[in-house]
């Protein structure tokens, strides 16, 4: 397997953009979006026989500094191999200066962000009214300000209803 970065082409983000719309835990992103992220430097992508194996990405929210490290895919034949483990240690590495959050609410992603990756878990009390105000939180109990730039918009998967509860973690302690 390996990584490539390079030569990628809209075309080969397609599939990838319909595998999305399947999953519960990821919102959807059409092929030009992520491909713009791609272009961007912002994604980790792992590349097999030309197609997309592995995606993850880190979203900038409008009119602030604060990205949301999100995306994560991994096909299903290779999952359980420590893939994106890799990519989230490599793609927070790369970008240590930012202000990172990462927001779900599948228990899985949330062991892999606690033991794997480990990133900090944070309590929504103890986030600052910036990072309250732009991040959208994905619990039923959230209200969001859909006049608000359309942040909220972002976050909203059509047609899913999340349950359980939402974990917040960032790559910093605030
Ligand atoms: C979530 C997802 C990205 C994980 O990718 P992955 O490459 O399989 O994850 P990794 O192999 O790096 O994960 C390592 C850890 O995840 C957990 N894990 C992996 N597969 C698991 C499974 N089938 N059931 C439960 N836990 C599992 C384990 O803690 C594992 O550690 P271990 O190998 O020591 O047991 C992948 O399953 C996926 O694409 N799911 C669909 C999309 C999605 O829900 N994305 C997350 C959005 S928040």
């Amino acid at each position: 397997m390996k990584e490539n970065m390079e030569n990628l082409n809209i075309k080969q983000f397609e599939p990838l953009a319909q595998e999305l719309e399947k999953e519960k835990y990821i919102l959807n992103k059409s092929a030009d979006e992520l491909f713009q992220q791609y272009l961007k430097g912002l994604s980790k992508i792992l590349v097999k026989e030309n197609k997309i194996i592995g995606h993850l990405s880190l979203w900038k929210y409008p009119d602030s500094e604060i990205y949301e490290v999100g995306t994560a895919w991994v096909e299903k034949k290779f999952r359980g191999q420590g893939v994106i483990t890799n990519m989230f240690i490599e793609l927070l590495d790369e970008h240590q200066g930012k202000n990172i959050f990462a927001v779900t609410t599948n228990i899985k992603m949330v062991k892999i962000l606690m033991e794997k990756v480990k990133m900090d878990l944070i309590y929504k009390d103890s986030l600052s009214q910036e990072v309250e105000k732009t991040l959208c939180f994905c619990g039923p109990d959230v209200t969001c300000d859909f006049e608000n730039q359309g942040i909220c918009k972002i976050a909203h998967k059509p047609g899913v209803v999340r349950e359980g509860e939402c974990y917040i973690f960032t790559n910093k302690k605030k």
